[in-house]
């Protein structure tokens, strides 16, 4: 057995995107561009309106999943097509932009609390051009397993033999993970996976070294078969993402991101010609 060790610890960067969306972009920053296959980590977290009211007005993507996890709030996505869902506090949207999808992400809020995270999963190259499709998670959906003082939430792959609901193209394990004072989490993840965890409240210790990782940080998992945390007094939560590594090219530009140049002018090309989601 060869436990993780933390290899590097990001804070991100305050940022705007959308019609005005204040946020954090944790990776897909300069200090963390990539985590192959996670492109893009985004956290908005506030009570104040005016952070939040904007939303995300039509846009489009190619080529990658966007997972939005929704801790508190409540968010409408529209599409071109007529597809709608709403998202609601403890809910998750895996959403397969595969060839293409014009989109909306609007609060259905005017004041209270809006925190949630979105992130970006590459897909590989042979299914960057699949049929789009979405996986709408209510939160009763999501299944827990609660003992020795630690609650796991399974969004998608295998935690203690229960498996989550949402489906992936390439094997992503994605859990919500609490730790009650002086509790501990173990698992274990097969050396082609890139792993990371996102703390968002309290501290965890992580790996032999019991590397300190406070609230707003995120640790980038070195090599190793399994990953092992715990918490101290004041017990800690943490989102735990692990996914299979690609290892292709990846070429960006904006909300496309594919393989080739080429393969991103065609997707602006699309976009502009209307032809993108047909
Ligand atoms: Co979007």
């Amino acid at each position: 057995m060869k436990s993780r060790v933390v290899e590097q610890i990001v804070a991100g960067i305050k940022t705007t995107d959308g019609a005005g969306v204040n946020l954090r972009r944790i990776i897909g920053s300069p200090e963390l561009n990539l985590l192959d296959p996670f492109l893009l980590l985004d956290e908005f977290k506030s009570d104040d309106k005016d952070d939040y009211i904007a939303g995300f007005p039509s846009h489009p993507h190619r080529g990658f999943e966007t997972v939005t996890y929704l801790m508190h709030g409540a968010f409408r996505h529209r599409d071109s097509k007529g597809n709608e869902g709403h998202l609601r506090s403890g809910s998750v949207q895996w959403m397969t932009a595969g060839r293409g999808i014009i989109h909306s992400e609007m609060p259905e809020q005017e004041d209270g609390q809006v925190w949630g995270y979105q992130l970006w999963v590459n897909l590989p190259q042979k299914y960057k051009m699949t049929e789009p499709h979405y996986q709408d998670i209510p939160a009763e959906k999501i299944p827990v397993v609660e003992e020795n003082g630690r609650t796991v939430k399974i969004i998608s792959g295998v935690y203690d033999g229960v498996e989550g609901p949402a489906e992936s193209f390439i094997p992503i394990n994605y859990f919500d993970v609490k730790l009650e004072a002086n509790a501990s989490f173990r698992h274990p993840e097969p050396m082609n996976m890139n792993g990371f965890i996102y703390c968002y409240e309290g501290e965890v210790s992580v790996g032999p070294e019991e590397t300190k990782v406070p609230v707003g940080r995120l640790a980038v998992m070195g090599d190793g078969d399994t990953v092992e945390l715990s918490a101290g007094e004041a017990g800690g939560a943490f989102l735990f993402l692990a996914g299979e590594r690609l290892e292709e090219p990846i070429a960006r530009g904006g909300p496309f991101v594919m393989n080739t140049k080429g393969e991103v002018k065609q997707a602006f090309l699309d976009y502009q010609n209307g032809v993108l989601d047909k």
